[in-house]
């Protein structure tokens, strides 16, 4: 995330600080994130930082958000959970034959995206709702596609919210990830590796393994595509099985 960008907002904080800050250091999942955080700690981070998020990380990261949509738009299905929607900055992107069911932790960054539905008259959203991703209301088989975009590094337990979003897509649906993820090797991997000391003021966490998402016989039927121009997030989809 770059610095500039952040000291140009006025916070001297980054996003990390904060989240650090209010980090609970344990999680009990199997291959735990190393942003590990309770409900708790993303409610109090992401109060902070709804006011300035589009302007602090929705430039660098909107690549990312425009081609992972991009793909939802593409495939087939109509009813499309986004899971850790934030300020909505996606919601206008999708197709209007789309309907769009947007959760988040966060009151105040759901609270954005409401603003933004109603400025922008986007009647596909059919509802912004308050919940916990790795742990929803809805019934097994509600959605054609999920979709999580710069979510699963911030998640306490990334393989539990992969199984909750299993549950809720049906057999033959997909389910789809933006995010940042460590190199598997070479020279950006050991570079990477070295960012992830200073992770603190980075504001982001550039040593999240895709392997601390995706369990091993899914990580081998998943499509993996780079996303342009960089390459520094990476798009996977799933087809539920
Ligand atoms: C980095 S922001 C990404 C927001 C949005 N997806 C985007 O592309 O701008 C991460 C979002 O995930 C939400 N979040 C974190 N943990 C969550 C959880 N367990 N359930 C639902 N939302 C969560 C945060 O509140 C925050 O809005």
């Amino acid at each position: 995330m770059a610095l500039e960008e952040i000291a140009a907002s006025g916070h001297r904080e980054t996003m990390s600080d904060v989240l650090n800050k209010c980090s609970p250091g344990q999680g009990d999942d199997p291959a735990p994130s190393r942003s590990a955080l309770d409900a708790e700690a993303v409610k109090v981070a992401y109060r902070r930082w709804a006011g300035v998020y589009d302007t602090v990380f929705g430039g660098v990261s909107g690549f990312g958000r425009r081609r992972a949509v991009e793909a939802v738009n593409a495939l087939p299905g109509t009813n499309v959970l986004e899971v850790g929607v934030g300020t909505g900055l996606a919601l206008p992107h999708y197709l209007k034959t789309k309907r769009i069911t947007g959760i988040d932790l966060s009151g105040d960054m759901l609270a954005r995206a409401r603003e933004r539905v109603q400025k922008e008259h986007l009647d596909n959203v059919d509802a912004l709702l308050e919940m916990d991703a790795e742990d929803t209301t809805f019934q097994d088989d509600s959605f054609d596609i999920a979709v999580a975009m710069f979510v699963a590094s911030v998640v306490p337990h990334p393989r539990r919210l992969l199984r909750e979003l299993k549950r809720v897509v049906k057999p033959g649906g997909h389910i789809l990830f933006v995010n940042h993820f460590l190199a598997p090797g070479g020279v950006r991997g050991a570079v990477e590796r070295g960012m992830a000391r200073a992770s603190r003021s980075l504001g982001w966490h550039p040593d999240f393994a895709m392997e601390s998402l995706l369990p091993p016989e899914d990580l081998v039927r998943a499509r993996i595509q780079p996303v342009p121009p960089a390459g520094l997030f990476t798009l996977v989809t799933l087809e539920n099985i």
